[in-house]
């Protein structure tokens, strides 16, 4: 990411002295999916794409800011109870009103951003806004807010100004991400643990299948919505605590749906518990096994792949990659793909070729650096 590109926008658009400069990133997760909002356990890393902010504060009540890669520019008053319309900027209005009702002094500002994670891939771009901002104004306007607090504005963003009843992985990562290192996340309790992510003979690698995944207005919140259903039928508060004969034991008064959802919500909790412990015995084999089985989860009874994403994982089992599933969210955007170092450049060139011929779409390949969480530059 080029910062002098964003200096120059930030020269010609507000003059004055340099603003300071903060970064959040993007994130992967290697287990663990749609398992945050049920009180389950999450298994991301922060990789090295994000988006870098120069932000200054400028004495008013404005804000002015302009997104390098959308060309967009918009201002609004940080008092107005309204906001943004332009769902963009309503992520930075909506972390500093949040941070406002939090106690911290935010004014006015003029910031310019950019970004490289790619836009609709899941990947949490729009968690990275969110830190990225959260960690300048906290910093900016004298806050001290602990990053875990700084997380849950991000997500409190989320629900309140955007309409997305996310999880708290993604914010969480992108706060305390290390690099070379994957954190397991109980998002019970909160507590974390880091394991060093170092295979020696092991990469990962994204295959962006360039479908846009698009989580406003979308089914998510109504897969998080059967899951409360069912935890509510079963008298406790996160499916977390669903063991699968309890689970059996409501079979008959829930929907087959919400049962199929519940069932992948159960199934996942402990695949995260099984790669924890494969991870500490260096059994990436099992690693992958699990991955294959959480994407056929997400597919068949969670239903948030689509056929681009499936045919991807099926394409990583045929080539002999070790593991691959649909990562984040769903609905389209990357899948995550453990290979052996051996089959590294076959995989990647086949399915490109292969994702083409089906689909007259080029994919991208991501290949993941695992990197260190928001921050000033
Ligand atoms: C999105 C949400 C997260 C999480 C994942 C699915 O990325 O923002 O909170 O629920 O989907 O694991």
């Amino acid at each position: 990411m080029n910062r002098n590109i964003i200096h120059q926008h930030f020269l010609e658009r507000f003059g004055g002295a340099e603003g300071s400069l903060y970064f959040a990133p993007g994130r992967i997760n290697l287990i663990g999916e749609h398992t945050d909002y049920n009180g389950g356990f999450v298994f991301p890393g922060a990789v090295a794409q994000g988006i870098v902010a120069e932000v200054r504060p400028n004495g008013t009540r404005w804000v002015r800011a302009y997104a390098v890669d959308l060309r967009h520019y918009c201002e609004f008053d940080i008092d107005d109870d309204q906001g943004p319309e332009s769902v963009h900027f309503r992520y930075i209005y909506g972390v500093a009103r949040l941070m406002m009702a939090n106690g911290v002094a935010v004014g006015g500002f003029d910031a310019v951003y950019a970004g490289d994670v790619p836009q609709g891939a899941g990947m949490s771009s729009s968690a990275a806004l969110e830190c990225c901002f959260a960690v300048a104004l906290n910093d900016l306007f004298h806050g001290t807010l602990a990053p875990m607090q700084l997380a849950l504005i991000g997500q409190a963003t989320e629900h309140q100004f955007v309409g997305v009843n996310c999880g708290i992985m993604d914010q969480f990562v992108s706060m305390h991400g290390r690099a070379n290192r994957l954190v397991r996340l109980d998002c019970r309790s909160g507590e974390f643990e880091y394991f060093p992510w170092s295979p020696a003979d092991y990469r990962l690698v994204l295959v962006n299948s360039c479908v846009r995944h698009e989580l406003v207005g979308s089914p998510y919140n109504d897969r998080r919505n059967s899951c409360e259903r069912v935890a509510k039928q079963l008298g406790i508060e996160t499916l977390r605590d669903c063991t699968w004969d309890m689970l059996e034991s409501v079979r008959d008064s829930i929907s087959a749906e919400d049962y199929r959802r519940a069932r992948f919500v159960v199934g996942e909790v402990e695949r995260v518990m099984k790669v924890s412990e494969a991870l500490q015995r260096g059994d990436y084999e099992t690693v992958g096994q699990q991955m294959y089985l959480t994407h056929e989860g997400l597919s068949k009874d969670y239903e948030v792949s689509c056929p681009e994403i499936d045919f991807l994982v099926g394409e990583a089992r045929r080539l002999g990659v070790t593991g691959s599933r649909i990562m984040g969210g769903g609905f389209g955007g990357c899948t995550i793909n453990l290979v052996k170092n051996e089959n590294y450049d076959t995989f990647v060139a086949q399915v490109a070729q292969t994702y083409k011929a089906q689909f007259g779409v080029e994919c991208q390949a991501i290949p993941v650096v695992i990197g260190d969480g928001a921050r000033k530059l």
